[in-house]
């Protein structure tokens, strides 16, 4: 290692959209002589990629500081340093706050100057910095594409973020606050990055936005298309087996994008589309846009042209004024559908929503009650549509070693966890696997075919998934 090699470590709070910036700030930082480390101790930079949605999320981030700041003293006394920034949403929401209650920070900036990250940390080194503008340029435009050997480190499956921002206003969210009103990259853009993948050996990518199917990037002549037609432009590139997108609002599922899910067999059979709630009362304080039966007709038509597809969805029990029947009909909402996951959190009032400002806060023994049930209610779907799958056989991307010795891991279409034995060296293949039994939060399979191109005519159809992101009770 070369003198003036420095390490950089990150550590990610809240969604995949922070995951994916991690790696575009380690990419910008890497040009300028940052290698990551693992030991947050050995960092001379430390960065916290911050979450603002839930009260809990935010508070998390002061908590890290206070250990951060014992940590620095103590280096500081043993004659070495490591400077602190703070990225994310809270750093965008709150960034004056965090600079006047936590002295160890040096830096402070928004999702929009992640392009900046070199130039800022060289500028921290002679005083501190808040920089949480909204610039005019485009920040992906400025922030380097990974090298092709971290790309092939980070594994063959990849997400891709197409849009950012959002113009909904859901009275309960800070994200149109955070990350501003909606931008789409251009087509030509997220067609080379994921090229670029692709040519490293990502078979699998997830097109992130915080409203991903609103996604209306400009084409070569000019014309804004949506998410269906990036998709099936994305599904012709050379060695793109899957393609997932998350998060998608129920109002901006459009034709284009169900067809999507019809005709492109690299469009995986996973939808997340959030409800937050089932009561039409409900969803018009929290500014949906959307009623229960409108969102019940939408998972119909979905269901019509892919009768497998796995929904998931989020929900908020407590929201302001939420009494006992609107709760009952979110419990009726998700009997209706059937979840194959589902997250759910207790509604956090977050400053600057309306939510916030709304009469008839719910009791927290209330909303902890109704996530209790709420929660119970999602973990029997789940665990049913797991079941269902015992005897199918689905084609899975083993991605990573597994638990045990012998074992290694993957994804079935419907992203739910599936462990195999198998040797390590068939990371990184796609292999049909018979679903021979459940664990805890995995299925468990056996391999029947070497790839799925051996096995066209086996019945690959099922519904459902698994997994965890929720609140705890
Ligand atoms: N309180 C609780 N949950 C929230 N979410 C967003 N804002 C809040 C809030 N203020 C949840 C929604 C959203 C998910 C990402 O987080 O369910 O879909
Ligand atoms: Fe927040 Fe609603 Fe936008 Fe989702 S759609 S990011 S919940 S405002």
């Amino acid at each position: 290692m070369t003198s003036n090699t420095k390490k950089l470590f990150i550590k990610t709070y809240g969604c995949q959209m922070n995951v994916y910036d991690s790696d575009r700030m380690t990419d910008a930082l890497a040009e300028h002589g940052y290698e990551t480390t693992a030991e947050m101790g050995e960092a001379d930079l430390v960065l916290l990629n911050t979450c603002h949605i839930r009260e809990k999320a935010a508070e998390k981030v002061y908590s890290e500081l206070g250990r951060l700041k014992i940590m620095r003293d103590a280096r500081r006394e043993a004659g070495s340093d490591v400077m602190i920034g703070v990225a994310g949403c809270v750093a965008q929401a709150e960034g004056d706050e965090i600079m006047a209650r936590a002295p160890v920070v040096d830096l402070v900036f928004g999702p929009q100057s992640y392009h900046k990250l070199p130039d800022l940390v060289a500028r921290a080194a002679n005083g501190r910095i808040v920089d949480t503008d909204f610039p005019e340029e485009d920040k992906f435009e400025h922030l380097p594409q990974a090298r092709r050997e971290k790309t092939i480190a980070r594994g063959m499956t990849a997400f891709l973020t197409v849009q950012e921002g959002c113009d909904k206003f859901c009275s309960f969210c800070v994200v149109p606050y955070t990350r501003g009103s909606e931008v789409s990259r251009p087509v030509a853009q997220i067609m080379a990055e994921a090229q670029n993948l692709a040519e490293a050996g990502v078979r699998e990518i997830t097109l992130l936005g915080q409203n991903v199917n609103a996604y209306h990037g400009l084409d070569a002549n000019g014309e804004p298309i949506g998410l269906g037609a990036l998709l099936y432009r994305l599904a012709e590139i050379e060695g793109l087996e899957r393609l997932r997108y998350t998060t998608s609002h129920p109002r901006d599922m459009d034709d284009a994008l169900i067809d999507a899910h019809r005709d492109l067999p690299e469009v995986m059979p996973y939808l997340h589309l959030p409800v937050q709630s089932g009561s039409d009362r409900i969803l018009k304080a929290m500014n949906r846009k959307h009623t229960r039966a409108e969102y019940l007709a939408l998972i119909a038509r979905i269901r019509a042209v892919r009768p497998d597809i796995a929904i998931s969805g989020d929900f908020i029990v407590g929201f302001p004024g939420e009494t006992d029947q609107d709760f009952e009909d979110t419990m009726q909402i998700v009997r209706e559908t059937g979840y194959a996951a589902a997250f759910s959190f207790k509604y956090s009032s977050r400053p600057g929503t309306p939510g916030a400002l709304m009469d008839d806060q719910v009791p927290e023994e209330v909303k902890m009650e109704r996530l209790y049930r709420l929660q119970a209610l999602i973990t029997e779907q789940q665990a049913a549509f797991n079941q269902s799958c015992i005897g199918k056989t689905l084609p899975v991307l083993l991605d990573k070693p597994g638990r045990n010795e012998g074992q290694i891991g993957g994804r079935s279409p419907y992203l739910q966890a599936v462990h195999v034995d198998a040797p390590v060296s068939l990371i990184g293949q796609m292999r049909m696997v018979e679903i021979t039994g459940l664990s805890k939060n995995s299925l468990q399979g056996r391999i029947v075919t070497e790839s799925p191109e051996e096995s066209a005519n086996l019945d690959v159809s099922s519904e459902h998934n698994a997994h965890e992101r929720s609140e705890n009770v």
